[in-house]
């Protein structure tokens, strides 16, 4: 048995993205396994802490996606029982989760971002001229997100946001290239350009087998391809964020601006992340082995605001 660590791999859970975590979940649990750990996988309830005690988990392999796993709850648990685990701390994790808060901190750190308005109730009018895009601040997988071109569709997209928690966000439109860059610890591994066939990368996009191209890595010329990439380790340092994240930029020229950053990428072997990383050099298995030994290394600096 691999130094006889025993990892608890957290997947399932009550989010509305649990299908996807069972399956990096699966994925990350049998590898490994392969390369040798002691694996238990625990499929996170409310009885999570008794669980991790009776499976005696040295280490929290946080396999989660959306809802308390994403949000700094499950982090937050795992600090109080003296378990390490992988990804961001408590903090970057709610920071992230909110892209509001995430906008703050990237514009101090002089990330460009598209410009917006917070809007927190109907009686608020937006100033910025359409087109827009308007967004729950605290959703994911595309979740409430619309493109609007036609004065009379803001209100209703408006409304849709505000069904979520956390007030709307309204963006300036930006026609650009998405570009994705997967982040390890202190470097960026790379990237991968996401072209939908539908108008922008939406749930079904992100989703449905064939509705979306990847390009690994992008098509961009190397200039603009090492600006991606520091522009995405950038916006990782910026929330205080740790292990392996996904950050999303739309790409419009020179310009770089930062979306958001995904603290709890997809882990199957065919996600972005680790096909980003495979790019780098860093199969899979050997991802697993970089992402356990940044949690085990406790991560106290970069989890500190930079
Ligand atoms: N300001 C914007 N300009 C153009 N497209 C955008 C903008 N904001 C979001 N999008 C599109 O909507 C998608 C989802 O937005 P994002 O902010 O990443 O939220 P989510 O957390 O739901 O992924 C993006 O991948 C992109 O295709
Ligand atoms: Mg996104």
């Amino acid at each position: 048995m691999k130094d006889g660590l025993r990892i608890g791999v957290l997947l399932g859970g009550t989010s509305a993205e649990r299908e996807v975590s069972l399956k990096s979940g699966a994925a990350v649990s049998g590898a490994l396994r392969e390369l040798g750990y002691d694996v238990v996988d625990i499929d996170v309830g409310a009885d999570l802490c008794a669980r991790l005690r009776q499976e005696r988990v040295e280490l929290a392999f946080i396999a989660l996606h959306g809802g308390t796993g994403e949000d700094g709850s499950v982090q937050g648990l795992l600090e109080v029982m003296g378990i390490p685990y992988t990804g961001s701390g408590v903090l970057a994790s709610a920071v992230a989760m909110d892209k509001v808060f995430s906008k703050t901190l990237f514009e101090r750190a002089g990330i460009k971002v598209p410009g917006y308005e917070v809007i927190s109730s109907m009686d608020e009018k937006v100033k910025m001229p359409l087109p827009v895009v308007v967004k729950p601040s605290r959703e994911g997988s595309s979740i409430g997100v619309f493109i609007v071109t036609q004065k009379e569709e803001l209100k209703d997209a408006l409304e849709a946001a505000l069904e979520y928690e956390g007030p709307a966000l309204v963006e300036r439109y930006i026609k650009g290239k998405e570009v994705q860059i997967g982040v390890l610890g202190e470097r960026a591994l790379g990237g991968v350009e996401v072209r939908p066939t539908n108008e922008f990368y939406d749930y079904e996009a992100k989703y449905t087998a064939g509705k979306t191209q990847y390009i690994l890595p992008p098509e961009m010329d190397e200039r603009s391809y090492a600006l991606a990439m520091e522009a995405g380790l950038a916006a990782h340092r910026a929330l205080g964020c740790g292990g392996a994240t996904r950050v999303d930029l739309l790409v419009d020229g020179n310009d770089i601006y930062a979306l958001e950053v995904n603290t709890i990428p997809g882990m199957t072997e065919t996600s972005l992340l680790p096909k980003i990383a495979a790019l780098s050099g860093l199969d899979f298995k050997a991802l697993l082995e970089e992402i356990v030994k940044d949690a085990l290394a406790g991560r106290a600096g970069e989890r500190k605001m930079k």
